[in-house]
């Protein structure tokens, strides 16, 4: 499934206890600890600076990019930096008008109000959340017929902090509402590093050669996420097998255990790859096509796996379907050659 897949970067619900237990320790605090994306913690830091000094609330924001960035982590570092709280929602989560009722109602001036895959907030909601954003206020309609009753709200000033992966999907109308709106891109290598590396620190994991934090920050496909899960498999591989010590060696022989190679794919990229290379003679072939004949839902391979394999160049899709590239072509029969187990079925 791959939703199971270890370099998968949506939040696994297996990490969900891990994170909890470890979100305080693990997440930075505040926007100076914060690495990568430099363009938008500035722009951040000029928004909450003017917020502050007019004791507003910062104004509403929307974060739109791939999984795994610190989408989340952002909203909890701008409650922390506005000396507020922040409330986690998300757009599937809420069904109707009323569940946001309750959360509104109970925020204090300058919280936050957090809203994960906004573009799939049901429309019922969006019309609730539209004179929240802008005048904060709800009206709460109860009963129905002759006997509805409007009741209005009048909110505390807030700051809605949405969140997508899709932002094409979200409507003109409350894309036009956040006066702020920022693309978080792949992290580079050399931030995927320290990001590691502190975080290691933060484990109290001292020691750790820099290559080895190079080799799982290579095979982290630019998200914190994955990097951050394949450091705890590696961990415990060290751990359980290696008396703990954690070399370059150590990480290959865990990671390669995990099915994750040097180019950060696993099993399921693999098989796309070599599907695309045995059966369709390279492309271009349709996606459903590609799908049925690996037996997965196109759905999945088009937003869990293409995503990386364009991001690095190893396929294209062009007018006439997926194509692999010659990089891709190259890398797979390079791969091959060096494990063909690799590719067994
Ligand atoms: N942990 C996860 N993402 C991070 C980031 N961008 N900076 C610091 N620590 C992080």
């Amino acid at each position: 499934m791959a939703k199971d897949r270890i370099i998968s970067r949506d939040s696994h619900p297996l990490d969900a206890p891990v994170e909890a237990e470890s979100a305080g320790v693990m997440r930075p605090s505040s926007l100076g600890d914060y690495i990568g994306q430099p363009e938008l913690k500035e722009r951040l830091t000029i928004a909450l600076d003017a917020a502050r000094q007019r004791s507003d609330p910062m104004e509403h924001t929307l974060l739109h990019g791939p999984p795994g960035l610190g989408k989340t982590t952002l909203a909890h570092i701008i409650a922390n930096e506005m000396g507020t709280r922040a409330y986690v929602t998300s757009g599937p989560a809420l069904t109707k008008g009323g569940d946001l009722v309750g959360t509104l109602t109970r925020m204090q001036p300058g919280d936050i109000l957090f809203i994960d895959e906004i573009h799939r907030l049901p429309a019922a909601v969006e019309e609730y959340v539209y004179p929240a954003m802008e005048d904060f206020k709800i009206d709460f309609t109860l009963d129905s017929g002759i006997h509805a009753k409007v009741i209005t709200y009048n909110l505390k000033p807030f700051t809605l902090i949405g969140a997508t992966t899709r932002a094409g999907l979200l409507t003109g109308a409350l894309r036009s509402r956040f006066g702020l709106s920022h693309r978080i891109d792949y992290y580079q290598q050399d931030e995927l590093v320290e990001i590691l590396a502190r975080a290691l620190g933060r484990l109290g994991i001292e020691g750790v050669p820099t290559e080895a934090i190079d080799e799982i920050a290579r095979r982290s496909r630019g998200t914190p996420r994955i990097g951050l899960r394949l450091m705890r498999r590696v961990r415990d591989f060290a751990q359980v097998r290696h008396n703990g010590k954690l070399t370059p060696e150590v990480v290959m022989e865990a990671l390669a255990l995990e099915g994750v190679d040097d180019a950060g794919l696993d099993k399921l990229d693999r098989t796309y790859l070599s599907t695309l290379i045995r059966v369709y003679q390279g492309g271009p072939a349709g996606l459903e096509a590609i799908a049925a004949t690996m037996g997965e839902d196109p759905g999945t391979l088009e937003d869990v796996v293409e995503p990386y394999l364009l991001q690095i160049g190893f396929m294209a899709r062009t007018r006439q379907g997926r194509q692999i590239t010659p990089e891709g072509r190259n890398w797979v029969s390079e791969a091959s050659k060096g494990d063909s187990k690799l590719f067994d079925g």
